[in-house]
């Protein structure tokens, strides 16, 4: 029997299977965690479950030598010092696969949200603007036949592509790795993202967050892309700079963004809660019932692998020496 412990209740039954075997700590609501609070909170635990607001540091598993695993209930896992896990000995674990297809919709949703202007028409109705049908009105940006460009053409990134078929849209793409099989349904591969851009009607992000990628799309980017092109960020916040971003909108180089992260979340940029043109969501990538349970199933999954002295299913770090 281990002691595991979790930093929020999750949906589904996982927690509570997991408690028929492990002893389960669950913190109650609070706001996210760090340094010393989260390693006084984890103490003696042997695995953690953590979000991806928790940040897990090189001083936690100093403080805390039980540690063996911490299973990140995200598929970013940003928020952990991985390094410093490989050579303290503690597996690192995420939640891919089972948030792809629901990650990759919502980045459709804010892309055909914000190129025909759907939440902006549904604030107008409400406001009781709608005079009735006018060959003027409210025109938005068709799809057909754009070009979307795709950064980080991982797992959502090719869900996103997949999807973009759908839409008669013929995908761009730059990534770490190519990914022959779109390159033979007709997507285009651009080594070079500033070769990308320029080619771009809708900007989709899709990378991890590392330090190379921090503010990947800068100001200079930014106006690489064509006058009016539109950008959506269902990745991490600290991919764009977002003051860059505010002035490329300002100045009407683009056509509207579509933002599910925020470069200081929870906060939300003063520049953007205002503009007509900027869809706004809180982070709900992978935000329905089923994928949240199955994450939850998943983080529960790489916890008992790890206590059984196994390996786990999904795991992002090996350590050098698994600690025992
Ligand atoms: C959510 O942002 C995740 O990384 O799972
Ligand atoms: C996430 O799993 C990705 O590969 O894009």
């Amino acid at each position: 029997m281990g002691e595991v412990a979790v930093t929020a209740a999750l949906p589904g039954r996982a927690l509570s299977l997991l408690a028929d075997q492990h002893h389960v700590r669950v913190r109650p609501p609070g706001a996210p965690l760090a340094g010393r609070e989260l390693a006084a909170f984890v103490g003696d635990a042997d695995a953690l479950i953590c979000l991806l607001a928790d940040r897990v540091t090189a001083e936690l598993f100093a403080l805390c030598p039980r540690l063996k695993v911490v299973a990140d209930y995200a598929v970013g896992v940003n928020n952990v010092d991985l390094e410093a896990a490989r050579t303290s000995g503690v597996w690192v674990t995420n939640t891919p696969d089972v948030l792809t297809a629901a990650t990759a919709d919502l980045a459709w949703a804010l892309i055909l949200a914000v190129t025909r202007r759907v939440v902006e028409g549904d604030r107008l109705v409400r406001a009781g603007g709608f005079k009735g049908w006018r060959p003027d009105f409210m025109l938005g940006t068709g799809l057909q036949g754009k070009a979307p460009g795709i950064v980080g053409m991982g797992r959502i990134g090719r869900a996103v592509a997949r999807r973009a078929d759908g839409f008669g849209m013929r995908v761009s793409y730059t990534s770490l790795e190519r990914a022959p099989p779109f390159e033979a349904m007709g997507a285009e591969y651009v080594a070079d993202l500033d070769a990308l851009l320029p080619e771009v009607d809708v900007l989709s992000l899709h990378c991890p967050l590392t330090p190379k990628t921090r503010h990947l799309i800068d100001a200079r980017r930014l106006h690489l892309l064509p006058r009016g092109a539109f950008l959506v960020n269902t990745s991490r916040g600290e991919v764009v700079d977002e003051a860059a971003l505010v002035a490329a909108l300002e100045d009407g180089h683009l056509g509207g963004a579509g933002l599910d992260v925020y470069e200081r979340e929870p906060e939300v940029h003063p520049g953007l809660v205002g503009r007509s043109n900027v869809v706004l969501l809180p982070h709900l990538g992978s935000a329905t019932t089923d994928t949240r349970a199955a994450m939850a199933d998943l983080a529960v999954e790489n916890v008992r692998a790890v206590l059984a002295g196994s390996v786990p299913p999904t795991p992002v770090v090996t350590p050098v020496v698994p600690r025992r």
